[in-house]
């Protein structure tokens, strides 16, 4: 049985259809992340979970028991939204102990629980200041110190981290993440940030006007995407795509990518990863995939041992991040971004030998943007 199941919702407002009859199911103690461009519905849909906004159709069961018509509290569920509200009148304490009280928990439990994720959120120094006496990632700290207080079916957590600042945000990953290995709770949970989804989630919904395009782990939604958006919304830098066409030579295909005033550079497919689909792309144009860690700057002491495909380009922009080095160079008709180790000594306007990966590589029909290979 499910812990969250959605079967088919809908949810017009007016004439405007924004959920477009969505449907997934979540097991027990699971960790779903729901991404997708702004507007696609990503709230909407936890609105619609924790009963706050009626659906036009569709139903929603919680442990399997339909709750579609339930009001929120019969739920069972905590949330914390984009826009955390606070009660200005009360207290950092009353505010995170409010949900408890209201459940009838007795004072002393409730003054543990309150003490616990004041603790744990580090805002045990604030439980005596109002709302209004706090900075915005304090306030935020507080709203999710309120829905943690309570131990409910489900925590909904809509972007509960946006209002940190870098440091903090990845203290606080860290903490949910613990929480949730501790506690085997069910979470959904909605953000921007490719990290956080990567690193958080059992399992990534990737949303975009009102449909879910891909459900799947987060191996599953970034090396193994359904289409063009998905590729190009998870990761980042981006997926470049290169127009390419689908060669067949004697028993292999391989990618021809067509530079002006260059040489084609001609990418190998590997045999293990064809598709039946490939065949009726055979000469014609193509939508290759390669991610910016696809490419790696060329090793000369591996000699024959390197794997990858070998091509040479002249570097239009170094931008090192730390980490690694983020290259821009033409490849074909486009710029592409490489990623290369932070070791690389190369300069913008010199030109430079890398290999491709093309294991790793994805391709897509052009037209219809749906993954072919
Ligand atoms: N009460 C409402 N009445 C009319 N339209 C609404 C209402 N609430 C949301 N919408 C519209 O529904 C769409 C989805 O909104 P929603 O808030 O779910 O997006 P989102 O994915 O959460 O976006 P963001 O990432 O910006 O938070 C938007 O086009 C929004 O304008
Ligand atoms: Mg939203």
């Amino acid at each position: 049985m499910s812990a969250l199941e959605i079967r088919e919702v809908r949810k017009d407002f007016g004439s405007t259809r924004v959920l477009k009859d969505v449907s997934l199911a979540i097991d027990s103690g699971e960790f779903l992340i729901l991404v997708g461009p702004s507007g696609c519905g990503k709230s909407t849909l936890m609105n619609a979970i924790a009963g706050l906004e009626p659906v036009t159709s569709g139903q929603i069961l919680i442990a399997g028991k339909d709750v579609t018509w339930q009001t929120p509290a019969e739920r069972d569920i905590a949330m914390v939204f984009q826009s955390y509200a606070l009660y200005p009148s009360m207290t950092v304490r009353q505010n995170i102990a409010f949900g408890l009280e209201m459940r009838k928990v007795p004072k002393r439990e409730r003054e543990e629980a309150v003490e616990r994720v004041a603790d744990l959120l580090q805002i045990s120094h604030l439980l005596d200041r109002k709302p209004s006496q706090l900075s915005g990632g304090q306030r935020q700290r507080v709203a999710m110190g309120r829905a943690l207080a309570r131990e409910p079916k489900i925590y909904l957590f809509d972007e509960p981290l946006s209002n940190l600042d870098a440091k903090l945000r990845v203290e606080m990953r860290t903490e949910i993440k613990k929480l949730h290995q501790r506690l085997g709770t069910t979470i959904v949970y909605v953000t921007h940030d490719q990290i956080e989804a990567m690193t958080l989630a059992d399992s990534i919904a990737v949303m975009r006007d009102g449909h879910i395009l891909q459900l799947g782990t987060p191996d599953e939604v970034y090396n193994d995407p359904v289409d063009m958006f998905v590729a190009g919304f998870m990761g980042s830098p981006s997926m470049n795509f290169l127009t390419a066409t689908l060669e067949h030579e004697a028993v292999d295909y391989r990618l021809r990518v067509s530079t002006q005033g260059e040489e084609d550079v001609l990418l190998p497919w590997p045999q293990a990863h064809e598709t039946p689909a490939m065949a009726e792309y055979v000469g014609r144009k193509v939508v290759l995939g390669l991610r910016p860690e696809h490419f790696s700057e060329e090793d000369e002491r591996l000699g024959e041992h390197a794997e990858g495909t070998l091509f040479s380009a002249r570097v239009t922009v170094v931008e090192p991040t730390g980490a690694d080095i983020l290259l821009r160079l033409p490849l074909g008709e486009k710029e592409v971004t490489a990623r290369v180790g932070p070791k690389c000594r190369v300069a913008a306007g010199k030109r430079l030998a890398l290999r491709i990966d093309m294991g790793r590589a994805v391709l897509f029909d052009p037209q219809t943007e749906q993954r072919l290979a």
